[in-house]
Parts: C-alpha cells; sequence; structure tokens
C-alpha cells in the first residue's frame, strides 16, 4: 500500500501549514474544530484512518486503541502524552510520536512569567489601576517578594527544567532541583544545580517549579503534605499537568495562607478552574498556554504532521515515544 491511499485523520484544529504538507502525501480528514471531538465522533473518523494527529484534549485509551482498525501511528501534538494509552498502542504495534524541543524555551519562558506575575502581583497591579483604585505613591502599595538572588526548587530536570534553571540562574537565584535521576555533573556545574531530596527542595525553596511529565509516581507529587513543608512564603508554579497537584489540598494551603502564592497553567479537571482559587488573588492562572508561542505552535503542528507521514512512509518518526 502507498502513503497516497492512506488517510490521516486530524482530530482538532492546527497550524495550516500542518495540513498542506500531509495532502502533498495522504487523504487528510481533517476536523477543523476548536472543541475537539465527541468521544464516539472521534472513535468513528479514527477507526477506518492510517494515522492520527491527536491533541491532548483527545482521550485515545486502550478501549478507543482496541476500536482503531488501520492506524499506524498516533502523533501527538504537544512533548506530554499522557492522553494515550501507549502501552496499549505499543501492543497493537501502533506508533506514538510527540512534539519535544520546540516548545521548551517557549514553555519556560511562560512558566518564568507565572512566577513573577505572582511574586509581583502583577494582575493585582493591572487590576487596580484598571479599577481606578490608584491615588497615589505609596510606600506599601502592591509589595510583593523578590526573586533575584532567592531560592528556586525545580521538580523534573529534563529540557524544560533546565530551560527554567537557565533563567533562574539569570536571576542569580539558587537552583535546587529534584528528580528520579541525577543530572550529569557538567550541566549540575554549568547551571549551578544542586541536586537535593524532595524533602529539602519543599522546606528551602521560595518558589517551586514542576517540570514532570504526569505518570503514576507523579500524580498528586504535591499533595497536602508537601504543601505542609513548604514555607509559608512560598510560591508554586505549574505548567506541567494539572494531576501533579492536588487541586484541593493546594486551595485550602492557600486559603489558610500556609503558602504566598501560586501560578498556575494546568488543572485537575480542564477547563473547569474552582471558583475557590479563582477568588484568591494571590493565584495568576492561565488556560494550559505556557506553549502558546506563535512560532512554537506552528512548528509544533508541523511537526507531528511530519511524524505521523514518517511512519506511514515506512520510516522511523524523529520523536517516538514508543
Ligand atoms: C504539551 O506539549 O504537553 C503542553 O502541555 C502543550 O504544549
Amino acid at each position: 500500500m502507498t502513503v497516497h491511499t492512506m488517510k490521516v485523520l486530524v482530530t482538532k484544529k492546527v497550524y495550516p501549514e500542518a495540513i498542506d504538507f500531509l495532502k502533498q502525501s495522504v487523504t487528510v480528514d481533517y476536523a477543523a474544530n476548536e472543541e475537539g471531538l465527541p468521544p464516539q465522533e472521534l472513535l468513528d473518523r479514527a477507526r477506518d484512518a492510517d494515522g492520527i494527529v491527536s491533541q491532548l484534549t483527545d482521550r485515545i485509551d486502550a478501549a478507543f486503541i482496541a476500536g482503531l482498525e488501520r492506524a499506524k501511528v498516533i502523533a501527538n501534538v504537544a512533548v506530554g502524552y499522557d492522553n494515550i494509552d501507549v502501552p496499549a498502542a505499543t501492543a497493537r504495534g501502533i506508533r506514538v510520536t510527540n512534539t519535544p524541543d520546540v516548545l521548551t524555551d517557549t514553555t519556560a519562558d511562560f512558566a518564568f512569567a507565572l512566577l513573577m506575575a505572582a511574586a509581583r502581583r502583577v494582575i493585582e497591579a493591572h487590576r487596580f489601576v484598571h479599577e481606578g483604585q490608584w491615588r497615589t505613591w505609596r510606600i506599601d502599595l502592591l509589595v510583593g517578594h523578590d526573586i533575584h538572588h532567592r531560592t528556586i526548587g525545580i521538580f523534573g530536570m529534563g529540557r524544560i527544567g533546565q530551560a527554567m534553571a537557565r533563567r533562574a540562574a539569570g536571576f542569580s537565584m539558587r537552583i535546587l532541583y529534584s528528580d528520579a535521576r541525577r543530572a550529569p555533573g557538567s550541566l549540575e556545574n554549568e547551571l549551578g544545580l544542586e541536586f537535593v531530596p524532595p524533602e529539602t527542595l519543599l522546606a528551602e525553596a521560595d518558589f517551586i517549579s514542576l517540570h514532570v511529565p504526569l505518570l503514576p509516581d507523579t500524580r498528586h507529587l504535591i499533595d497536602a503534605a508537601a504543601l505542609q513543608r513548604m514555607k509559608p512564603s512560598a510560591i508554586l508554579v505549574n505548567t506541567a499537568r494539572g494531576p501533579v497537584v492536588d487541586e484541593q489540598a493546594l486551595i485550602e494551603a492557600l486559603e489558610q495562607g500556609r503558602i504566598a502564592g501560586a501560578g498556575l497553567d494546568v488543572f485537575e479537571e480542564e477547563p473547569r478552574v474552582p471558583d475557590r482559587l479563582l477568588a484568591l488573588p494571590n493565584v495568576v492562572v492561565a488556560p494550559h498556554i505556557a506553549s502558546a508561542s506563535i512560532a512554537t505552535r506552528r512548528r509544533m503542528s508541523v511537526m507531528a504532521a511530519e511524524n505521523a507521514l514518517a511512519v506511514l512512509a515506512g520510516r522511523d518518526p524523529d520523536n517516538p515515544v514508543n
């Protein structure tokens, strides 16, 4: 079977370059919607597809994979792939791919933006001016927390964790990190990293930034006990995945002033953000947009299309996860 007779389902809107690229070689079933397909329609259209370009809102679980008749590849337009049951795909001989690297710096930029916004009360200040509350310069008006020369604790020293560390180094911060695996000594030296147990990181960091994938081991990594260990002045930043944090425990810690604030791009049940979280002035929220620069989202779209086509053409994809 030549690639020209194959069909690729693109489950949701992507940048047009990706569609143009695919159309040069395969038939494209493009569900060009913003919301994502309902589960049954998604399966109905995926059933006879040779390739699927999916997004993190598509739940591709074992039951879904069992319903696929021809799929050879599922190319996720994201670096994370916790929406896909990878072992089930592997068992069916289906390749899974992701979009690493292109979003590393963009995501770290945004994690640092959340950190800064929460520490320096940028959103509160913006609101304050908009609401006409500004009367005069005042010594303690909207005072926040310094960032420079303080301590950041990074969970996960992968690509994005390292990019976050580079930014922190630029702010003369002490950089602690925890990871299942210790980084090479050369990287520790280059970035001035201190490898510490999670308890030390939690107890000593002024800012804690999460850069781990969502795995059984990292689900609720930040739970009530972890929050209890954090300094009352600590600020938590999450651009990883919502379920890495126990959201209820976080809300309680914030309401009781047991930590100072949070910058959150991801939530446990997206797009639902609990009202109690929204009621807190010291929490900066965003709708899962850490990788959302125009250039990066374009690149992610094309990269997923390239990965899908590589597999269909019998080549190894650049970004395999199985
Ligand atoms: C990812 O790539 O996993 C992000 O969550 C979306 O860019």
